[in-house]
Parts: C-alpha cells; structure tokens; sequence
C-alpha cells in the first residue's frame, strides 16, 4: 500500500533512496518518484511502472542534493501515470509530499483550495496535502504540516520537505506504519525496516497523529497539539541478509524454504518441562483461560485461511465454538461478543486496517483480544491485549507463504493451550500433539527436498489453463482455500476452492478436461469420500492433481499427478499439505513468466479499507 522514504545525511541521497524504496517495492509498484532538494530548489523525477524505471531515469541524468524523499506506489486514486505518480507538489513547486493511506475528505479539500486559487496538476488525494501545507506555511514547515494533518480524514504516512531548509525533513503518520531509523549523523524515514537496516537497527516507532522534525542530528516529536512528546525506541535483531533473496531466484522461493525454520521458531520455547503448554502472552490466568466460552478469529486472506484451521483444532480439542470471520465483514456487522470471547485477530503486517478496526471493534465490545503477528511493534501490537509472534523473519514475497505455516504453528499452540486449561485433552495426549509438531520442519525440509514431480506437473499446466478448482474436506478445505489463493494471485490462473462434498451442489458443472482439479487427499476420516469426489470428477473429464499421503500407493489411480507428503497426525495436515501447493502456484507462475514477487494489483500490506 505504497512505500516512501525520506532521508537526510552525508551520503549521496539518491542512493539511498532508490536502495530503500527497492526494499519497499513490495508495498506497491504501480510508479515510483523522487524529490531531492537543492540550493534552493526541488528536483522532482516520477516514472510510471517499476522501480526499474526510476533507476534507469535518474542514472541518465542525476540528481543531486542534501536530503530528498521517495515513494513506491499502488494506486488507490487515480491511475498509474506520471502526473498521479509521488512526490507531490504544491503550486509553487517548493514543497514536496509523498504519502501512504487515504485521505477520505480529500474531494472537500480540493473544492476548498481549488477556490481559493490552488491549481492541481493529478487526480491523487495525496496533492491535497501539498496544497493544503502551502496554504498554512508561514516559515516553519513543521507546524504547516501539523495543522494540515488536523484538516485531514482518513490515513495517512507523511514526509514533506521544502526548497528553503535543506536540512529537514519531516514526518507524520496516522493509522499508516512509518518508522524513522537513527543513524549516526544521519536518519531516514521510511514505511517498513527493511528500508533503514542497511544504515542502522536503531528505530523510532512514531504515533498516531505525531509529526517529527528529522535531520541528520536529531528527531524531535510533538504531538497533534504541538506538544513535545519521548517516542518508544527499537532494536532490530534481524539483518539485512534475512530481508534479501539470499541466492534464490525470488523472494517467495526463498521463502517457502524458509518455512522449516519458520515453524520451528515460533514452536521454540512453547513447551515447559513439566508439560505445560508456555503461553503467557495471553496474559490471564488458567483459570480465566478455562473461562472462555467463545473464539472469534478475525483475518483477510492467508491469515483467514489460518483461521480457519483453528476452527478445527480449537472445537475438537478444546470443545470451545470458534467462528472465523474476515474482517472487512466482521466489523461491520454488528457482532455478538461479550467478556467471555476470546477474539485471536491474525494478521502477518500487524497493519491490515479491517483487521485492526475489527480488532478496535471487538474491545470496545469487552472482548479480549489477542493479536498472531509476524512484525515486532507493528500497530496491532499496540491494540491488542496479548500478543504471539511468529518467528518467521521479514516476508518480501507479496504472496504469503512462511508466514502461513507459522501462523498455524503458533494457533497449534494456543489451541492446545485452551485444551489444557480446559482438560479436554489428557497430558498424553498433548504430548503427542506436541510430538508431532516437533517433526514438521523436519517433514517440511523432505517435502523441499524433492521438488521434481511438481516441476513437471506445473510445466504441464502453464499453457491454455484458465481455471482450476481446489477440493479438501475438514481440514484440508482451508489448506485447499489456500493453494487456490496462491495459484490466483501470482499465475493469475483462476481458482476456486470448494468443500469436496459441495462439488455435486454445483460447481461439478464446470468440469472440463481443460479445469483440473487439485485436491488434497490424505489420509484421515474422510479420505474414502475425497477419493469417490476425485472419481466423480475424473468421469467427468477432469484431471487431478492430488495432494497425498507418503506410501498411498492406491491413490495413483485416481490422479494425472500424485504431489506426496510425509505421513503425519491428521490434524497436523495443513502445514505439510500446503508446502507442495506453494510450489505448484509457485513454479506455474514461473512457467508463465509471471513475477512471483510482486503480481500486478496487490501490495504487501493493505493499510487502506
Ligand atoms: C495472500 C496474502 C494476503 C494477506 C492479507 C492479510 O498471499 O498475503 O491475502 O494474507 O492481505 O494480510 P495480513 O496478514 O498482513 O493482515
């Protein structure tokens, strides 16, 4: 949902521009601009597409100067073009914005300032900020932008700079992510870490409605009064090298065998020696934990998915009812919860606005809730009443893999956790439970080991396949829900998962031998009913791609391609089964020529509703 970047420092400043917003490119890459300001004047240089194109412009002709801002787009108002294209002037051409988020007032604004003699050169929301700060400037930009983000609704990430001070930026934020890196002699703004590791692991968290004076000495914060305000300081311990492809082709293959080590971390630590399931960031007590009579998960794509494996496991070990919603639905319709719900929102960024409104939604409602995130300080982390990570490292890749599998891993664990405190399962039982966890990295590393077969299978399917369907039954549906999620979003092959036994209700009457079916069948209560739905569609004309269990030797029977998986615990499927479906979309996708890393439409992090 759009990058940007500001710096300010001794180093060449395009430099630093262009390296941060290509380690923000996954946050949008519609176009791409830059403005340095120097003696005196702004230079301002957009290109409409990737990066790449920036990159080669200003390498034709370079732009000097002190200190300078950049942004990486995905369009939300207005066209990719380069007129819509960040940083955005006002009508002198001596101040420039570049923003994230969405100025909701953004059309009462523009009439407004259009009256007052401001002309606009885009369709962007965003330009209504650069006039909106011209028309309050007095000699101190700072406090121009600070009343400018008084007049503003919605979200927004801001970093403003003007052709007088060559020596500042500055910085604002609300319900958008914005950090600032301190550097020694020198500070850079930017959307996300990876685009300040390179200069420093040292990090400034800024505040909803917080505006930050930055140059290369110092960042002083004041409030939306104008009141100075200490801001919550961060270490990362992650490097750079875990934010780069690290030898891979792309950033999702990387991180798809990233997965073992993924799930193995967010598992660490989780089981003490006594048996008991280490959970204290639920921050209650056993017996509070016994006390819960509801779940609601709350989530959008992958990590509604994840959700929904947590269906499963949390009603059948811990006999508690768990709904699943997504959360543009959830909070807006009204929902029943009450102090006996636990609502789990999941989400990878910690910045999905639905789920962080839906997460707003449930506490005010008396509901507590806890947050399944993969980015330390992240915005749900400040809402939540309890927090889990998963120990998946930085995700580049906009499709999420890694992260899927250690969402799951870290529900496996709060289930467990309820199932305990509830005694629904016996310690033994647990202690099985927990000993099949311990050997999925182990499986996953197996399944990585032998990518062949799906190879072959996905060079089969690149051409003239325009539609798939995805069949599972219990708890291989959200594990097919999301092979098709994948196969969508970066082969652009349309897919549609179903339950299997739904198949006959329906979406059978699609079955050509040109849609085949991909269905996960291994071995569990239902295998014999998926079996029968393959054969169903097999007479039909379709050919299968089936997702099975090590040693089924009968399964060949019923598929074109057999994508085998090591033997585990039914309930422990979904990470094994989903391994192998990443790949299929993964290497399909690659077939077609499509970039894996960043599918057209789609950002990393949807910051906007
Ligand atoms: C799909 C994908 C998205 C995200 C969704 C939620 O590969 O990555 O569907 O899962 O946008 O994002 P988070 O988990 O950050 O809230």
């Amino acid at each position: 949902m759009c990058g940007i970047v500001g710096y300010v420092g001794p180093k060449r400043v395009t430099d630093v521009l262009l390296a941060g917003l290509a380690r923000l490119e996954y946050r949008g890459y519609d176009s791409a601009g830059i403005a340095v300001v120097h003696e005196g004047s702004i230079e301002t240089v957009r290109r409409v597409g990737k990066l790449s194109h920036l990159i080669g412009a200003v390498a034709e002709d370079p732009v000097e100067g002190s200190i300078g801002i950049g942004h990486t787009r995905w369009a939300t108002h207005g066209r990719p073009s380069e007129e819509n294209a960040h940083p955005h002037a006002d009508c002198t051409g001596r101040i420039a914005v570049v923003h994230n988020g969405i100025i909701e007032n953004y059309t009462e604004l523009r009439e407004e300032l259009q009256a007052a003699g401001h002309t606009f050169r885009s369709e962007t929301d965003t330009e209504t900020v650069s006039h909106l700060v011209e028309s309050l400037y007095a000699g101190d930009l700072a406090e121009a932008v600070r009343l400018a983000t008084r007049r503003l609704h919605g979200s927004y990430a801001l970093a403003v700079v003007h052709a007088d001070d060559t020596g500042t930026i500055i910085a604002a934020r609300r319900d958008s992510p914005l950090i600032i890196g301190e550097g020694a002699g020198e500070n850079i703004v930017a959307s996300d870490i990876p685009a300040v590791l390179e200069h420093t692991r040292e990090i400034l968290v800024l505040e909803d409605g917080q505006v930050a004076t930055v140059t290369a000495d110092s960042i002083s914060v004041v409030d939306a009064e104008g009141l100075p305000v200490t801001c919550e300081r961060m270490h990362v311990e992650w490097d750079l090298e875990a934010a780069e492809k690290g030898g891979y082709e792309d950033f999702m293959l990387k991180e798809i065998h990233e997965q073992p080590k993924a799930v193995r971390e967010t598992l660490r630590g989780r089981m003490g020696e006594d048996g008991t399931v280490q959970l204290s960031e639920l921050a209650m007590t056993t017996e509070e934990v016994a006390g819960i009579r509801r779940v609601i998960v709350i989530a959008c794509g992958t990590s509604y998915h994840a959700g929904l494996v947590a269906k499963t496991l949390v009603e059948q070990w811990a006999r508690v009812p768990v709904e699943v919603d997504v959360s543009s639905e959830f909070r807006y319709r009204d929902p029943i919860v009450g102090g006996d719900t636990l609502v789990v929102a999941i989400t990878q960024s910690g910045e999905t606005a639905d789920t962080l409104a839906s997460v707003r939604e449930a506490r005010d409602r008396g509901a507590k809730v806890l947050a399944i995130t993969n980015v330390v300080g992240s915005r749900v982390t400040r809402e939540a009443d309890g927090v889990i990570y998963t120990h998946a490292g930085p995700e580049i890749g906009v499709a999420a893999t890694k992260t899927f599998t250690a969402q799951i891993a870290a529900l496996y664990v709060l289930a467990l956790k309820l199932a305990q405190a509830k005694g629904t399962l016996s310690p033994a039982q647990v202690q099985h439970v927990w000993s099949g966890l311990m050997a999925l990295p182990g499986i996953i590393e197996r399944i990585l080991g032998d990518q062949g077969a799906l190879q072959e299978c996905a060079d089969q399917y690149k051409d003239g396949c325009l539609s798939s369907l995805f069949l599972g039954r219990g708890i291989g549906v959200p594990v097919a829900m999301e092979g098709a999620l994948k196969l969508k979003e970066i082969s652009y092959i349309h897919a549609e998962a179903y339950p299997a036994g739904e198949m006959k209700h329906g979406p059978i009457a699609l079955i050509t031998p040109h849609v085949p079916v991909v269905a996960v069948a291994t071995k569990g209560r239902t295998y014999d009913k998926v079996v029968s739905n393959l054969q169903e569609v097999r007479a039909r004309g379709a050919e299968t791609i089936v997702v099975a269990t090590e040693g089924d030797t009968e399964i060949v029977k019923h598929a074109e391609h057999v994508l085998y998986v090591p033997e585990t615990d039914e309930d422990l499927v979904p990470i094994p089964a989903a391994v192998p479906l990443q790949l299929l979309a993964y290497y399909i996708a690659k077939a077609k020529g499509c970039n894996v890393d960043q599918p057209r439409n789609l950002a990393k992090s949807v910051t906007v509703e």
